[in-house]
């Protein structure tokens, strides 16, 4: 079994370059739709997987084209897929535009993703050493995995995004919240004492602050990552991508701090090339791209 377990979705990724977003009622003409991989739980995978962690997705697609794209994406990189289970909904898709500045919104429509059931976790935590959740699946699916794996010994990451409320018990059990300074804000009903995310339950919290870098709370103090300076040309999965490379140095049992310094490269990476899963480093990329003067 692999050492890395990530549970959570697979969606297929349209994404449409506009000069600005429409509002309410308007039309706005943009660019070629392109059909990339994405979805958050298969784009933290993939980023995982091309680091060189041994990796398998718990999740769903469609017994259709997209679920096929998302099934080849995820080999390519090198993921177990014998846990992705092909349904009969339609496999997810995520309509994206993005904007000049690399900023991205996207709407999700679920579809498989709704039907990823945690019946199946019991085979799949054997030999697992981190596990990493995020929420584009049903809830207490997300709940099931951090408590089973947690009660297995396995080591657990919630990426709380999009963010929802999580039972307290499973928030409890949890190692490691992540969650974006939006996300932090909103669990912490507008106050914006970081620390006070430990008192939600997890052991440690890792909040991202985008262009900013990123911030490891742990009960014996916060610290605080810079990030890379580059040149964003799609920030979509950016997020998916810092998870993928944090479970992946947890997996490969550097600290805490360690995992999440080198999930804000890879991150910083990503958001300089278009698309999600596309856009991550293989780990010998990472390392000449790290040695470049010019960033
Ligand atoms: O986090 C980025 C991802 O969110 C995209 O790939 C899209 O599929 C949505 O799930
Ligand atoms: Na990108």
């Amino acid at each position: 079994m692999s050492e890395l377990l990530v549970v959570g979705s697979a969606n297929v990724d349209l994404v449409v370059e506009t000069q600005r977003r429409p509002g309410a009622g308007e039309t706005v003409l943009g660019g070629d739709t392109r059909v990339l991989p994405g979805g958050k739980g298969a784009n933290t995978a993939v980023a995982a997987a091309k680091l060189g962690a041994g990796t398998a997705l718990y999740g769903a697609v469609g017994s259709d084209e997209y679920g096929e794209l998302l099934l080849d994406s995820l080999g390519e990189a090198g993921v177990d897929t014998s846990l992705v289970e092909m349904t009969y909904r339609p496999t997810g898709i995520a309509y994206i535009t993005v904007t000049p500045d690399g900023e991205n919104s996207i709407l999700v429509s679920p579809g498989a993703n709704n039907t990823v059931e945690p019946d199946r976790l019991t085979d799949a935590l054997p030999g697992a050493k981190v596990l990493v959740a995020s929420m584009e699946i049903p809830r207490a699916t997300v709940e099931r995995a951090v408590l089973d794996a947690a009660a297995a010994g396995v080591r657990t990451i919630l990426n709380l995004s999009p963010v929802a409320r999580v039972s307290g018990e499973a928030l409890a059990a949890l190692d490691i919240l992540l969650v974006n300074e939006h996300e932090a804000k909103w669990l912490l009903d507008g106050g914006d004492d970081l620390t006070a995310l430990l008192s939600l339950g997890p052991s440690a919290a890792v909040v991202t602050l985008g262009a900013r870098g990123a911030l490891v709370v742990e009960s014996t103090g916060t610290t605080e990552l810079e990030a890379l300076r580059v040149e964003a040309v799609d920030t979509t999965g950016a997020g998916d991508a810092f998870a993928g490379a944090l479970a992946a140095g947890l997996a490969r049992e550097v600290g805490l701090v360690q995992a999440a310094r080198e999930a804000t490269w890879v991150s910083a990476y990503s958001v300089t090339r278009a698309g999600a899963q596309p856009s991550y480093p293989w780990a010998t990329e990472l390392r000449e791209w790290s040695l470049l003067p010019s960033r």
